[in-house]
């Protein structure tokens, strides 16, 4: 459970995130929305602990984000906005590196079954060479090396062609469903916020994407 209560982030004077408060179940994925600028990076980047609240408490699984980080930072995945990966290296050293690093031990081919799952089967090809979306993908498998119960993907799907986000969407969807995790994604299409996700939460006071939501049948709640 990832429990959420009264955040506020200021950047100097201006507030980006406003007393906000709301709860996540295991199994659950959630979606966020909201205009360019409302806050969606800035609340995943303090979800995945990279940038610190200005006031306010979250917890996931007991822990507390004020005296676990480190135990936190072996529960969560993260996918930043901006792809993060080594272009001079391959998708298969990219993926041993990210390895090195995690806490989880996983074997090569676990690695390339990990790309294979988020269908890049460009294993030996240089990550200069590849397309954006193929690097998303890579990104993504990334982020589950260390087999995290919170997943936190922003803007993941930015690019990559519609067989594989459905492939993806539906490989996210038993990750929730089969293994309890806790997903948590932005996108600016809202067909595939709607297909994927359980509850989406609009961030910000304007309306347009309650009204938009609300008429596609899936659960919206607003929050600041
Ligand atoms: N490091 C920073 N310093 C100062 N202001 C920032 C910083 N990062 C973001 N902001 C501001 O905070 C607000 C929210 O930005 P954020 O990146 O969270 O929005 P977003 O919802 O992810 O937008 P987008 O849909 O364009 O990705 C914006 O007004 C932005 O200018
Ligand atoms: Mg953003």
């Amino acid at each position: 459970m990832l429990e959420v209560s009264g955040l506020q982030k200021k950047y100097k004077d201006k507030t980006v995130i406003d007393n906000m408060s709301f709860q996540m179940k295991q199994g659950e994925i959630i979606g966020l929305v909201g205009e360019n600028g409302a806050g969606k990076s800035t609340l995943l980047q303090l979800l995945a602990t990279v940038m610190r609240p200005t006031q306010g408490d979250i917890q996931l699984a007991g822990l507390s984000y004020r005296t676990d980080i480190k135990k936190i930072r072996q529960k969560i995945g993260y996918v930043p906005q901006d792809i993060s990966i080594w272009d001079e290296f391959t998708v298969e050293e990219n993926m041993l590196f990210f390895e090195k690093l995690s806490w989880k031990r996983r074997t090569r081919e676990q690695c390339r079954q990990l790309c294979l799952d988020m269908q890049l089967t460009h294993w030996k090809e240089g990550v200069e060479f590849l397309s954006g979306g193929m690097k998303r993908k890579l990104n993504l498998a990334i982020s589950l090396l260390h087999d995290p119960v919170l997943l936190l993907l922003d803007e993941p799907t930015v690019g990559i062609d519609l067989k594989s986000k459905t492939e993806i969407g539906a490989y996210l969807h038993n990750l929730a469903k089969n293994q309890g995790k806790m997903i948590m994604y932005t996108s600016h299409d809202m067909d595939e916020i709607t297909n994927v996700c359980d509850r989406v939460y609009a961030i910000g006071k304007d309306p347009f994407y309650l009204d938009l939501l609300q008429k596609k049948a899936v659960e919206v709640e607003v929050i600041t």
